[in-house]
């Protein structure tokens, strides 16, 4: 390593361990400099990925995550303080979702592992009680996490999924309908990411218990959101263990908990749903091992940071940052419905907003890609194309500057409607609409492999795959080709985009 590098693209790439050891200041310069090339989260640009409660509460988290950056775990019995912060974490969440003293569960490394979990847990309940079940299923809305879908591909569950109605949520008498005797769980969002509703909970429950099969609520989302909304006095149907069939309810504190990453919880309403997440090893030489989740080092950090932050900001903390992030919400929402050709898809009581164009004449991904330019990370979502904001109490500052950018890209692609078949709009526009979902989901997985390949090229993913070169070819051809399919198929099935 020689100077102080500028920026990342000035760093040499690494391809084997150094000879020598480098001197501590010259990598955290190289580590700054790698910062540099990414999102500005801080100011607001990107919506989800990442919870920021300010510098202070970012400092303190960092103090307490430090203190625990050693300690594992694993053994509750060589690291109590780990154990007893957990179970503390675990009782704060219990209480915020009205279980009763027998609610118990366990934390997590995140949502997608809290829900990898349930469907284990609900596979192995059923291996137990159910054990003529050989093809065991899952029954969901379609709008559910793919974290499901990723359980079920894990650990050979299938999943059955149920479609949405006209407002975005699960459509309970078609879900009741995939239900059939190797059904091992129902499981529904509070709320849901794409659009962000709340699927029926109470209607589900009442599913749920009528056809005696376990619940879970993923509230990896409004698990630390929807109680504080509900507190200021936003209308808020019930969700959690105030509904009898709900089993089990994910909630994550590393997002609107505004934790350090790495930290979700999963309760049950009993131990007799929880013991059937654990794993017992009694023959291995190394002695008897125990887990009450997926890993096996369970890093302290965590869930030192999570126990602190969680008490740093109390219950008032907490309600005041959900104000702000619906204050942010509210902001937003009013000013993407006083565009002209921009429609909001839902108005649920959640801190997510999801907008889309009204107007056949105006495409939406061409509007993402001019706020993309304006410096916006975009979540462009497909079935139906729609656009995703994730909104927290850090974008009440920039919800004004969002609304001018759009406003101002609107009239761009309004005055450019050939846009739409350029750039990234034209590749979002292809593979949301592409009938042959095979030649999609071939073209991303080897956008992975050459993401992770040993090719030396700093390629950009997806540039040189088989999608790009089809649009390179065909462009406004191929997307006209689809909106013919899409009116026909729409004539014929009365479906649409
Ligand atoms: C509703 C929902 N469930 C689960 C997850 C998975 O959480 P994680 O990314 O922490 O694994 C997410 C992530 O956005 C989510 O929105």
């Amino acid at each position: 390593m020689s100077n102080t590098p500028a920026s990342a693209a000035a760093l040499a790439p690494i391809r084997a361990l150094p000879e020598h050891g480098c001197p501590h200041a010259e990598l955290l310069e190289s580590l700054r400099a790698l910062h540099g090339a990414d999102v500005d989260w801080k100011g607001g640009r990107v919506f989800s990925l990442v919870y920021h409660a300010g510098d202070a509460h970012s400092a303190f988290l960092k103090e307490a995550h430090a203190q625990f950056f050693s300690e594992n775990g694993l053994n509750p019995l060589a690291f109590q303080s780990l154990k007893r912060m957990e179970k503390e974490v675990m009782r704060m969440t219990a209480t915020m979702l009205h279980g009763d003293s027998n609610a118990v569960g366990t934390m997590t490394s995140g949502g997608t592992e809290s829900l990898l979990l349930a469907v284990k847990t609900y596979r192995d309940l059923a291996r137990k009680k159910r054990p003529w079940i050989r093809r065991p299923n899952v029954v969901l809305p379609v709008s559910a996490h793919p974290a499901f879908d990723k359980a079920g591909h894990y650990f050979g569950v299938r999943l059955k999924k149920a479609p949405l109605d006209a407002e975005m949520r699960v459509d309970v008498k078609k879900l009741a309908r995939l239900i059939d005797r190797n059904t091992v769980m129902i499981a529904a969002s509070a709320p849901q990411y794409p659009h962000g509703v709340l699927d029926p909970i109470a209607e589900l429950g009442e599913l749920a218990r009528a056809k005696g099969l376990p619940f879970h609520v993923d509230a990896c989302v409004g698990g630390f959101l929807l109680p504080f909304l509900e507190k200021l006095g936003l209308p808020m149907p019930l969700w959690d263990f105030r509904i009898p069939g709900v089993t089990s309810i994910s909630a994550d504190i590393h997002k609107y908990g505004y934790a350090a990453k790495g930290a979700s919880t999963i309760t049950y309403r009993s131990i007799d749903y929880l013991k059937h997440q654990f794993f017992v090893a009694t023959d291995f030489p190394g002695g008897i091992y125990v887990s009450p989740s997926m890993p096996g080092t369970r890093p302290g950090g965590p869930i030192a940071a999570a126990w602190a932050g969680l008490q740093a900001l109390g219950e008032d903390g907490l309600v005041d940052l959900a104000r702000r992030a619906w204050e942010a919400t509210r902001k937003l929402r009013d000013g993407i419905a006083s565009i002209d050709g921009l429609r909001l898809v839902t108005d649920d009581p959640a801190t997510i907003v999801c907008w889309a164009s009204a107007d056949p004449a105006l495409d939406t991904f061409a509007v993402a890609d001019q706020m993309e330019d304006r410096g916006w990370l975009v979540d462009r979502q497909h079935r139906p194309t729609t656009i995703h904001l994730t909104v927290t109490a850090n974008h009440l500052a920039i919800a004004d500057h969002y609304i001018a950018d759009l406003r101002a890209s609107v009239a761009h692609v309004r005055a450019h409607p050939e846009l739409r078949s350029r750039g990234n709009a034209a590749m979002y526009g292809l593979v949301a609409r592409l009938p042959a979902r095979g030649a999609v989901r071939l073209a991303v997985e080897k956008m992975v492999e050459q993401m992770y390949g040993p090719d030396d090229a700093q390629t950009v993913p997806g540039q040189d795959g088989p999608l790009a070169k089809l649009l390179e070819k065909y462009g406004e051809r191929a997307l006209s080709a689809l909106d013919h399919f899409d009116s026909l198929k729409s004539r014929v099935l009365g479906g649409g985009k």
